[in-house]
């Protein structure tokens, strides 16, 4: 999974190949319009306006890591206009960007982009000055490679793959190795994880994500004070290792069409697979995040004021109807349950006093309450 999404020559995104949006292979939030950033921006406001200064002009960072196309920080720039001044003028963008082909193609889409500050750099590169301010990951952790396991005789096996004798990719089972087996056990019992399920039957498929505790390990040495905003495919632990779902999650994309096998063209497709809730949080824990509010992408986008964006589009205009009715589209795409609306907000935080971060839209939270 590494290889085919990341070798700099080959791989989907690594050489640039990745196409994302209503003509590429999937779409994503903030491919399908400006109105996800425009809904986003003052939650975001909200979250660096609370953050304390250590400096009287103490600089503020939105960093998105994993940007894709660039879409999602072009449209906070241009959503961001007009905000408070005294805040604004603080305000700086960061992309963080493992693969140089994607780099190249967020750096043309953003050329114009000069309201604020804007550079690309590693999560290393912010190790010597790390910031203060919101740090976003959409559709960033269901990208990093996972190992596949499945149940066989009574134990867990680790899915390898190799060349078959005519040069073709095929997969073999071997023993889980000792150290992602101690891993496992050490989640597991952290979290209250039945892991496989009792149930679970011959055969039965799922996914571990081993690349968690060192993406969080390298975010929070970037991170002096700030909000983790993780957006993403996710299930509790209960519905991701369940003996039901009993074919994991990982999934290859292209051209709009999902269920496709992982092995078929490497480098030529998207792989994602899910997030587990409980994985994550415990992740984020171990590396000193702090576990905030969470929620569903349609109750916080409805928090956030989706509805009033939706009524608006009636006093465009006529002249403006193809746009109304693509935006309209978009909008109510955003809260689909059955699709993007399910979507998970995850929030952590780090160096942070208590209050003023919660999520809109969450269980709990003071603007759900307010609602
Ligand atoms: C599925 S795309 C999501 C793009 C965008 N956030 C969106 O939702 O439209 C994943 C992005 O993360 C980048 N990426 C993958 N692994 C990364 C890593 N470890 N650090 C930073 N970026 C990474 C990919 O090159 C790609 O730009």
């Amino acid at each position: 999974m590494e290889l085919a999404l990341n070798e700099p020559k080959h791989g989907y995104y690594g050489a640039g190949r990745a196409r994302i949006g209503a003509h590429g292979d999937f779409v994503t939030s903030p491919s399908l319009g400006s109105d996800f950033a425009a809904l986003l921006a003052p939650q975001l406001l909200t979250w660096l306006a609370s953050i304390p200064r250590t400096v009287p002009d103490q600089r503020l960072s939105i960093v998105e890591i994993g940007p894709g196309e660039g879409h999602l920080a072009r449209d906070l720039v241009v959503s961001l206009r007009g905000s408070d001044p005294e805040l604004l003028a603080r305000i700086e963008m960061v992309l963080v960007e493992a693969n140089p082909g994607m780099q190249r193609r967020q750096q043309a889409l953003l050329q114009e982009v000069d309201d604020l500050p804007l550079r690309w750099c590693s999560l290393e590169d912010l190790r010597s000055s790390p910031v203060h301010g919101v740090v976003i990951a959409h559709e960033l952790l269901d990208a990093l490679p996972v190992e596949r396991l499945i149940w066989r005789d009574g134990s867990l096996q680790q899915q390898w793959v190799e060349l078959d004798p005519n040069g073709d990719l095929r997969t073999t089972d071997r023993p889980l190795t000792d150290g992602l087996q101690h891993e496992i056990n050490r989640v597991c019992s952290q979290a209250g994880i039945q892991f496989p399920p009792l149930d679970a039957e011959e055969g039965w498929t799922t996914e571990w994500n081993t690349a968690l505790p060192d993406w969080f390990a390298a975010v929070s040495t970037a991170v002096n004070a700030g909000v983790l905003l993780v957006i993403d495919y996710a299930l509790e632990a209960q519905r991701y290792y369940t003996a039901r779902r009993s074919e994991g999650t990982l999934m290859a994309v292209r051209a709009q069409q999902a269920g496709l096998s992982p092995l078929d063209q490497p480098g030529e497709q998207d792989l994602t697979a899910h997030l587990c809730i409980e994985v994550v949080d415990e992740a984020a824990e171990q590396n000193g995040w702090l576990v905030g509010d969470q929620a569903k992408q349609g109750e916080t986008l409805l928090a956030l004021g989706l509805a009033q964006r939706l009524h608006g589009l009636q006093q465009l205009p006529g002249q403006h109807l193809a746009e109304a009715l693509q935006r309209r589209e978009a909008l109510l795409r955003l809260v689909d349950p059955a699709g993007l609306g399910a979507f998970r907000w995850l929030t952590y935080l780090r160096g942070l006093p208590e209050g003023g971060f919660s999520l809109s839209g969450a269980p709990g939270s003071s603007e759900s309450r307010r609602d």
